[in-house]
């Protein structure tokens, strides 16, 4: 969703922000902008639609000038319009204010505000800021800052703002509440950001600012301030990612490359956090007297958290449920301190994931969080953190972070098994076995794209598709459904295989491609998915088979088949899924779609 970035330093504002704000394109927009000081005035360019027509447009009249800040909005209260676009300016322009967030009393403080004379160009809730910062300038507020402090204790709901003042010509004011913001500190020059790959390439160490504070970035430095005007000491840390983490590395999509670095991302996360120990902030003796487990969490991530529960439930012998945290926030769960709350997300920025932490502290409860964003609201504030370790994921559409909670989850069941004693040493020796397996499998699985690029050429011009899958490989359905039609705008319905004859079996006809995860396990599950598939035969549906190597009874049945490598059946989402991920990449290609950037789709939903 929104993106924000600043500069501060000595060169030309525009190419930094616009550098920033292109890293920041993933997030999810629809229309840009730009604030510049220059000669102590405010310029402001703002475009709809894509980066481009913002660069158009400076190309053809630039700007020069410094400092600045810019950002990318997502729309939410008034249309993707070039008056809706951020920044925004109070009456005289000296003022002007990026924002992500929600600013939920805004109506109340817009008619306050235009009762005094201020006068509002736009249907945003943003605008009030600048609005209030002039307003209690008016009112005598000392300086800039305490004007600033001042508006934001006003507002209620979620904010990140970059804001400058034409007054105050070589700064760039910062503030966080419940919305992302970072401080990046490079040579001689001083940025914020929505998140740290924005500005990798110009910076090493960065602030994440807290919930309430507000900061000045100034070519002399950064300084911190809580919401009441006490300076803060605040923490710089420093970054680890590598600037080409967020590069494309020569791969013709950010989600491409992405789905590449699953072996890898796998490979480290199970060296590192092969047994999990007390590090990760719980005790063998906390999982022990554990009585329950709450996951929540949206999205792909939602999704893991379905495979997460299967896994804990069969190795751990713990009641376990997962739930939508958008759902989970309005339900009256009977949740006691002996239940384990387990957020999962990819940005750590979920506003509804967030919500259910919260929650769950009121009860009493501890979080342990699945998370790859180090520094994130969602690791802040939670009592642990298995870090997913996958790297700076930009896809819209979530693959290397997915596979990576899903080993989050295998390691975390395996650790509490060992806790618990609910499976012996053997058994986990055993399971760690196969999970070593799961890099290379997947690599396998890559290795043969072309012929699954092949099938998705072949199926993928149909208004829809199916999805079939049981037991541990149903979240497998549902997320590679939900890939399809994230990227390729198909619609896909994802559905426990048992479930078909209740309902989708209608749709079969010899148009319905049906995509159904059968590979071999020790249970019956892979008899009654064979089932299911005569069925869909028998009514002439397509059926495109995610299949074991070498597996003859699906070979029999199946129009074609995603060949996977044979693995426990615990593990098998893990591979097969990549097998999906694939399937909905092609098809999209095919189809012409933007697939890094699909229409509508914001990478990280930080409002509600
Ligand atoms: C958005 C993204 C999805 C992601 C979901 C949850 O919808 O487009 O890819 O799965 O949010 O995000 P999180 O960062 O909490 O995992």
């Amino acid at each position: 969703m929104c993106g924000i970035v600043g500069y501060v330093g000595q060169q030309n504002a525009t190419p930094f922000l616009m550098d920033g704000l292109k890293r920041l394109e993933y997030r999810g927009y629809d229309s840009a902008g730009v604030a510049i000081l220059d000669a102590g005035r405010i310029s402001i360019r703002r475009a709809v639609g894509r980066l481009s027509a913002l660069e158009d447009s400076l190309e053809k009249a630039p700007i020069l000038g410094k400092p600045g800040i810019g950002h990318t909005r997502w729309a939410t209260h008034g249309a993707p319009t070039e008056t809706n676009a951020h920044p925004h300016t109070d009456d005289s322009g000296k003022i002007a204010v990026v924002h992500n967030g929600i600013i939920e009393n805004y109506q109340e403080l817009r008619a306050e505000l235009t009762a005094k004379g201020h006068r509002f160009t736009s249907q945003t809730d943003t605008e009030v800021i600048p609005h209030l910062i002039a307003q209690e300038l008016k009112d005598g507020a000392a300086d800039f800052l305490t004007a600033l402090r001042n508006a934001l204790a006003r507002a209620r709901g979620a904010y990140a703002v970059g804001a400058v003042f034409a007054d105050n010509p070589d700064t760039v004011y910062a503030a966080r509440h419940g919305s992302p913001l970072i401080i990046g500190l490079g040579e001689n020059e001083f940025f914020i950001a929505s998140d740290v790959p924005a500005i990798l390439n110009r910076i090493s160490k960065v602030i994440y600012l807290n919930d309430g504070e507000v900061a000045t970035l100034t070519p002399r430095g950064v300084r911190v301030f809580s919401l009441d005007g006490t300076e803060v000491q605040p923490e710089i840390q420093t970054v680890t990612l590598s600037a080409e983490a967020a590069e494309r590395a020569g791969f013709e999509t950010y989600m491409l490359k992405e789905i590449h670095e699953q072996p890898r991302v796998l490979r480290h996360l199970l060296e590192k956090n092969e047994t999990l120990g007390d590090e990760i902030g719980l005790s063998a003796d906390y999982f022990r007297k554990l009585n329950r487990i709450m996951i929540v969490a949206c999205g792909t991530a939602y999704h893991a958290g379905m495979y997460g529960r299967l896994l804990l439930e069969q190795f751990t012998g713990l009641a376990v449920e997962t739930d939508l945290a958008s759902e989970f926030r309005y339900r009256d769960p009977k949740i006691d301190p002996g239940t384990l709350l387990i957020p999962v997300s990819q940005s750590g920025e979920t506003a509804d994931t967030l919500a259910c932490i919260r929650m769950a502290r009121e009860w009493g409860c501890k979080a342990l969080a699945i998370c790859n964003v180090p520094g994130s609201s969602v690791v802040r504030e939670s009592d642990a953190t298995i870090f997913t370790e996958a790297g700076p994921e930009i896809g819209v559409a979530s693959t290397k972070a997915y596979t990576a909670q899903q080993m989050a989850f295998a390691l975390l069941a395996l650790h509490i098994a060992r806790a618990r004693d609910t499976l012996d040493d053997e058994e986990i020796a055993e399971c760690m076995i196969d999970l070593r397996k799961t890099p290379d499998a997947i690599h396998r699985v890559i290795s043969r794209k072309e012929s699954i690029k092949a099938v998705a050429d072949k199926h993928h011009d149909g208004p829809s598709s199916l999805y079939l899958g049981r037991k541990f490989n149903y979240p497998t359905a549902l997320e590679g459904a939900l890939k399809n039609k994230e990227i390729s705008y198909q619609h896909a319905e994802g559905y426990a295989a048992g479930e078909m004859k209740h309902g989708p079996i209608a749709l079969i006809n010899e148009y319905l491609p049906v995509i159904c995860i059968c590979t071999k396990t020790r249970d019956e599950v892979y008899d009654k998915m064979l089932s299911n598939m005569k069925e869909v035969e028998a009514r002439h549906g397509r059926i495109i088979a995610v299949a074991t190597e070498g597996d003859q009874h699906v070979k029999g049945i199946a129009e074609d088949i995603l060949y996977v490598p044979e693995i426990r059946d615990e593990f098998s989402p893990i591979i097969n899924v990549v097998a999906l991920q694939l399937l909905a990449y092609y098809a999209a290609q095919a189809r012409g779609t933007d697939i890094d950037k699909p229409r509508n789709l914001a990478k990280s939903v930080t409002v509600e």
